[in-house]
């Protein structure tokens, strides 16, 4: 008889024992995150089977214990995955959820899993295990997308592109050498990533609801069978930390800060007025009145997009700001922002891969626009340095120069050598080798230069670090090992 009485309860809630009336409707849905965490379920299972498999390895379960639980779970998995499985608001969590469901299956001894945990450091679990899977997903398509820009960089090594500051034409350079800055820039992101993985990788399991647990657990063993480095080191800051939930989407915001510049350059490249690039219609829309458009719209939704994240950055800042220790239930809303965040950096990023190899030049454009704009003027201003002049001279007679040629309406390279010489008799007829685009950026030749020589050996470095990259080992928080 009081075994019965032990387990009923008012509100049929998992944690219902000290209850006397059930939740109102309104709570019971503001309070559930089964609607969005169950997206978490398979690392989930994965914690509990690692949970119990520790808890058996301590003998707190009996062997026969574990194989039921591991088995239920198992078949919970592929239920779920076969989208047979009944999630219930009533049951709150992804967690509840599948306890419940064991319980259900496996009858009493589901209800020992729980031993020595708490849903505190198991949803601490999963979404370390779920941040850590997405880290190395978003860092193969990275990948993919600096691969797909190295090979272009050494297609156009060659191609003359008006490099701007301030988008006013500035000096020559090498249109691969613009693609090799991207490289750069996304390297330094799957750099912050792989950092971040380290101290994503580190097992919160057995702080349970904030203080330990008066089992004698094993927690290095959980901590290996889950992939982790080592278990955490604090109980308490174990089940509040969502530093590396912070930390990844500031590694995202920052990766989509570098996509939204990519993508605003490649809409500036494409409209009529600049003409350097087409994108194929594969990757464009139409417009609904006017019949001659082509949109960028792939470009304009990465630009847009990257102030998402950013938000989503902004949001899980807000919500850890002034939280004390330990869990609260504020951390439920970290997970609407990550996965969205996840999905939108997966999007663009998968939409660049396939974008740049499809990217087609149009050079005589590219090479008309450095040729106008007096982009050599620097390199007649090198020149003069070299025949003697202190620069900041060579400075003035370069400017009377181009004010000369404005009013002749030509560039420099126009001009005949008379006409160039009346500004400094340190002018000859060489003066023309070093007007051209292509001598402008052959000149250029010393490590991070245009030159097209120094674009082909950075693609090499760029293929080499590439090549290295053969996934992360759980290497040490602070190491770069990995
Ligand atoms: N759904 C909760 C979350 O996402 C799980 C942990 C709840 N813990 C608790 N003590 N209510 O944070």
């Amino acid at each position: 008889m009081k075994k019965h009485k032990d387990h009923q309860n008012k509100t049929s809630k998992l944690w219902g024992g000290r209850f006397t009336e059930p939740t109102e409707a309104f709570v019971q849905r503001f309070t559930a995150s089964v609607t969005f965490d169950q997206r978490l379920y398979q690392y989930d299972i994965d914690g509990s089977i690692a949970h119990a498999k520790m808890l058996a390895k301590v003998k707190v379960l009996t062997e026969d214990e574990l194989t039921q639980i591991v088995n239920g779970l198992e078949i919970i998995r592929s239920e779920i995955s076969r989208g047979e499985f009944k999630w219930s608001i009533e049951l709150e969590d992804v967690h509840m959820n599948i306890e419940s469901a064991l319980t259900n299956k496996i009858g009493e001894v589901g209800k020992k899993l729980h031993t020595g945990r708490s849903r505190n450091d198991q949803v601490a679990t999963d979404i370390r295990l779920f941040v850590r899977d997405e880290i190395d997903q978003i860092c193969e398509i990275l990948t993919k997308v600096q691969s797909a820009l190295v090979a272009f960089a050494e297609r156009e090594a060659a191609t003359i592109f008006p490099g701007f500051t301030h988008l006013q034409t500035a000096q020559p350079v090498s249109f691969g050498h613009h693609m090799l800055a991207w490289f750069e820039m996304l390297g330094r992101d799957y750099d912050r990533l792989a950092d971040c993985r380290k101290r994503v990788n580190l097992s919160p399991l057995g702080s349970a609801a904030l203080a330990g647990t008066t089992y004698p657990i094993d927690r290095e063993y959980t901590a290996e069978l889950l992939g982790f480095y080592s278990p955490t080191n604090n109980s308490l800051d174990s089940v509040s930390d969502r530093d590396f939930v912070i930390e990844f989407a500031a590694t995202a915001s920052l990766l989509m800060t570098h996509l939204s510049r990519f993508s605003e350059e490649l809409v500036l490249w494409t409209s009529l007025q600049f003409n350097f690039i087409d994108l194929p219609d594969r990757f464009c829309t139409g417009s609904s009145i006017m019949p001659q458009k082509k949109n960028p719209d792939v470009p304009e939704l990465i630009r847009g997009k990257s102030g998402r994240v950013v938000g989503h950055l902004v949001s899980l800042l807000n919500l850890m700001k002034s939280q004390p220790l330990a869990y609260n239930k504020d951390n439920q809303e970290d997970k609407e922002s990550l996965f969205d965040l996840i999905d939108t950096v997966k999007d663009c990023l998968f939409a660049y891969s396939e974008m740049i190899p499809a990217i087609r030049c149009n050079k005589e454009a590219m090479e008309e626009a450095a040729s106008k704009g007096f982009a050599t003027a620097t390199d007649l201003a090198d020149y003069l340095v070299k025949k003697g002049l202190p620069f900041r001279d060579a400075h003035e007679v370069v400017g009377k120069s181009v004010s000369y040629a404005i009013e002749q309406q030509a560039d420099l390279s126009d001009l005949s050598l008379e006409q160039l010489s009346q500004f400094s008799d340190l002018i000859d007829a060489d003066v023309f080798d070093v007007l051209t685009l292509a001598g402008s950026l052959k000149a250029r030749n010393h490590k991070g230069g245009t030159a097209p020589e120094q674009v082909l050996q950075a693609v090499t470095e760029a293929k080499a670090t590439l090549a290295n990259r053969s996934g992360f080992k759980n290497g040490p928080v602070g190491s770069f090992s990995a």
